[in-house]
């Protein structure tokens, strides 16, 4: 597969089969993403992939949390408003989803049922969470995008399915704990990640992207 098909056939996997993925896979996919950019070639990330009952187990803490009301604390927040052109393609997301699966993200009984399903990471067999330390600028939390993104598509060059998950970042503090590390981490993407099952019905669903003449510009 070249690098266009790569990144044009991504997507974001929610349906996964249940066998797990060969360490050794895991450990190339994972390397490959670290050839990716970074200021100076500071390289600053940091991941832990969860499998067996350590990704159990860290699914049923989060599930309880949120059962129990807690209130999420991730350390990067969720954005509280979009601008108008952001929340214009976020209203067609949902709109389409709406229309194709009868699922309606925007209502509050399905965003608790949406988060368990994320906090079960869709069913995977692994989870990936991706973190680096707090005391790091903005210019980090770009080149662990980079990361991610390279991450993702190496999955996809090896036949694995990814999503990226910001809510299974909802209870930083707690995830921290569990997984051991030091609370001057910031913890800024999971993943779950496996061979995808393409006969899911989430699976089903493929977004859309606006026309590239909305937001590009030649200028001479
Ligand atoms: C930073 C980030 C956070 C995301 N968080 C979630 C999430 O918590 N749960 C989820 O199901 N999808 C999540 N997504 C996936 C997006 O919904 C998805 O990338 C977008 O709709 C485009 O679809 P595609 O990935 O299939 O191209 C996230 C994506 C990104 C980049």
């Amino acid at each position: 597969m070249d690098a266009v098909d790569c990144i044009k056939t991504r997507m974001s996997i929610r349906g996964f089969k249940k066998d797990s993925v060969p360490e050794e896979v895991l450990k190339k996919v994972i390397e490959t993403a670290t050839w990716s950019p970074s200021y100076k070639n500071s390289q600053p990330w940091e991941v832990m992939v969860l499998s067996g009952a350590a990704k159990e187990g860290l699914s049923g803490r989060l599930v309880e949390l949120l059962e129990n009301g807690a209130e999420p604390s991730p350390d990067l927040a969720a954005p509280e408003s979009w601008p108008d052109a952001e929340q214009e393609r976020i209203n067609h997301l949902f709109a389409r989803r709406k229309e194709l699966t009868g699922i309606d993200l925007a209502a509050p009984e399905m965003i608790v049922k949406a988060k368990k399903v994320n906090f079960r990471f869709y069913g995977a067999p692994h989870a990936i969470y991706l973190f680096q330390d707090k005391s790091l600028s903005l210019w980090s939390l770009f080149d662990l995008g980079l990361f991610a993104q390279s991450l993702m598509l190496s999955a996809h060059a090896h036949g694995l399915g990814t999503v990226p998950q910001a809510f299974v970042t909802d209870y930083a503090r707690e995830v921290k704990d569990y997984l051991d590390i030091p609370q001057s981490k910031r913890l800024v993407l999971g993943l779950s990640i496996g061979y995808p099952d393409m006969e899911a019905p989430a699976n089903g669903f493929r977004t859309d992207r606006s026309p590239v003449t909305e937001l590009l510009r030649f200028v001479e």
